[in-house]
């Protein structure tokens, strides 16, 4: 592969998503594709400065295709018009050759399209742009939308570019042609590629996926996953192959994959495991685990459509001279003052004398005092009642209050979503979900739950779970979270019974940012010691459970 060309900036690059493929990757995915056919066509949609068409071209001379008609089967397009006059120098200096096209990708008609110029492709290889849909604007947007909802995939205004433009190439592809293509991980993970998992389901009759445990494009800072798929009709399940790095590719053997059922619905993140963390994970959940929505399903919060304004500080309350029984106890908007396992009424009070907006703005319904008009007014000037969600209720003035629940969910994290003990008794706005544990769970639940979650099996299960949103952010809706693995009421109980003597100690390692530690001695006391897991077993859990949120946290 030769150099990028001298004037072609890193910006540029990396707006047009131009990040090179290693060779031994575009080798390995040529080979498949071409399946040692001398008549193959193929085609890289970004073919960049020709990594892929090189090793194309190689493999269909090997099968038997005179170098003077790969011009006829080796189709390359770029928008980068100096990547193309760098590829073409590439093939002439091994002696091959291919048709390239400069222009958008997108503007190119399938074969089933009017104006098409290229041929149906036995084959569609590459490395798509990776370009986030901050920078993915304006026409090169539409245009690929409209491209891929043409072969029948509605992507959203988040999609990043490779989508799109993955799913237009295979436009081009017969119906039994072979795709062999390198995608970012986050195919497997992301809300926005979840109808490009349904279409690679249901286009293709298999699919294989090859993913890295080491990073393989270093300037990409991206962690890739190599597809491959054949035929069409759909297909139950996928073949999964894990290696180590792209120099392990050429080890590869048939019948060396495992096979996955990957969810019909909803993201593909556990691929992400090693095959034994995966099963360990199902074996140990549904033999020893219940999930959070048996205790209680958890709910949103109060969406006030102003916190700014309905949300009130203790000064605001008196300046207003607005009574108790015109606000109602909160939790302040926001997570960050719930470090520990609980919200007491003593946090609330010291959050109120240090000025955070702890009452939510209540008043009955048939409130006409002075004081309840002078705070209204207030807001009228500030333009609240304008807003879509004061427009959408009667009065705008009174938020839907919900009432206080047992524990609080904290819903987007980093490291972990968590819950907490509503020993404060406080009600909630919508930056965290509620859980009102339903009657018959046991008594401790609620005190103990948010110390027992801290176990790897939990951990694993919100990675698995939740979503992956950009910034690394993991993010669980209700629906989500009561899928989220805790352990069952015996085993609760058990362990409980041995840590509550510890929870303050392990409270103030929690508050002190020492999560890791409370989180292996939960492990110690509820896995190994409660549900009699091996040593290996709980390392695996906790390694899996690591690996994937240093993934996320990564690909922020
Ligand atoms: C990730 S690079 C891959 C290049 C090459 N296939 C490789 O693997 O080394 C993506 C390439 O897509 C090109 N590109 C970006 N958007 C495009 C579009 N809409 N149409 C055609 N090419 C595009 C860029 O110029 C860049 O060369």
């Amino acid at each position: 592969m030769t150099s990028p060309t001298v004037r072609d900036l890193p910006e540029l690059r990396k707006s047009r998503g131009a990040y090179f493929t290693p060779p031994a990757i575009a080798e390995f995915l040529a080979a498949w594709a071409i399946d040692h056919s001398p008549v193959a066509t193929v085609l890289d949609p970004t073919c960049g400065e020709a990594v892929f068409l090189a090793a194309a071209g190689r493999q269909l001379v090997s099968a038997g295709t005179a170098p003077a008609v790969l011009d006829r089967q080796v189709f390359g397009v770029d928008l980068h018009q100096a990547s193309l006059e760098a590829a073409m120098g590439t093939l002439e200096a091994e002696g091959l050759d291919a048709r390239l096209e400069a222009g958008d990708f997108f503007s190119f008609p399938t074969p089933n399209q009017v104006g098409c110029t290229l041929p149906a492709m036995d084959a569609v290889i590459g490395n798509p742009p990776f370009v986030r849909y901050q920078q993915h604007i304006g026409e090169a947007r539409k245009r690929s939308a409209a491209a891929a909802l043409a072969q029948g995939v509605r992507l959203s205004g988040l999609a990043s570019s490779w989508a799109a433009l993955l799913v237009h190439a295979c436009g081009f592809l017969k119906p039994e042609g072979r795709l062999a293509i390198v995608l970012p991980a986050e195919l497997l993970t992301v809300h926005y590629a979840e109808p490009v998992r349904r279409w690679l389901r249901e286009r293709f009759a298999a699919v294989h996926l090859v993913l890295f445990e080491r990073l393989q494009f270093e300037e990409a800072l991206e962690k890739v996953v190599l597809v491959t798929a054949q035929g069409s009709g759909g297909c139950e399940a996928f073949s999964l192959y894990q290696v180590e790095s792209a120099q392990d590719l050429g080890k590869l053997r048939p019948f060396d994959h495992f096979n996955v059922t990957p969810a019909a619905e909803g993201k593909w993140t556990e691929l992400l495991l090693p095959v034994r963390s995966r099963q360990l994970f199902k074996g140990v959940t549904s033999e020893h685990f219940s999930s959070l929505g048996d205790y209680g399903a958890p709910e949103l919060g109060t969406v006030t459509g102003a916190n700014d304004y309905f949300a009130l500080s203790e000064e605001t309350r008196l300046a207003f001279s607005l009574d108790r029984n015109q606000v109602a106890r909160i939790s302040p908007p926001g997570t960050k003052h719930l470090q520990g396992l609980s919200f007491t009424r003593h946090q609330w009070e010291r959050l109120r004398e240090s000025g955070e907006p702890v009452w939510m703005l209540q008043p009955p319904l048939d409130d006409a005092t002075p004081e309840l008009l002078s705070y209204l007014a207030h807001g009228e000037r500030l333009g609240v009642p304008d807003g879509y969600k004061c427009q959408m209720r009667t009065p705008w003035w009174r938020p839907p209050l919900v009432s206080p629940p047992d524990l609080f969910f904290t819903y987007m994290s980093h490291r972990y979503p968590r819950l907490v003990t509503n020993s404060a008794r406080a009600s909630f706005v919508n930056s965290m979900h509620g859980v009102r544990l339903r009657p018959g769970t046991p008594d401790e639940a609620s005190v103990a739950l948010p110390l027992l979650a801290l176990n790897s099996v939990t951990l694993l299960g919100a990675e698995i779970f939740g979503r992956s949103y950009g910034g690394g952010v993991l993010k669980m809706e209700p629906r989500e979270a009561a899928l989220l693995p805790v352990p069952r009421p015996d085993s609760l109980r058990a362990a409980w019974r041995q840590l509550k003597p510890e929870r303050a100690g392990l409270d103030r390692q929690l508050q002190a940012g020492r999560w890791a530690a409370v989180s292996r001695r939960v492990d110690e006391v509820l896995l190994s010691e409660g549900l009699g897991l091996d040593a290996s077993d709980v390392t695996s859990l906790r390694a899996a459970a690591t690996s994937l949120r240093a993934r996320r946290l990564g690909a922020g």
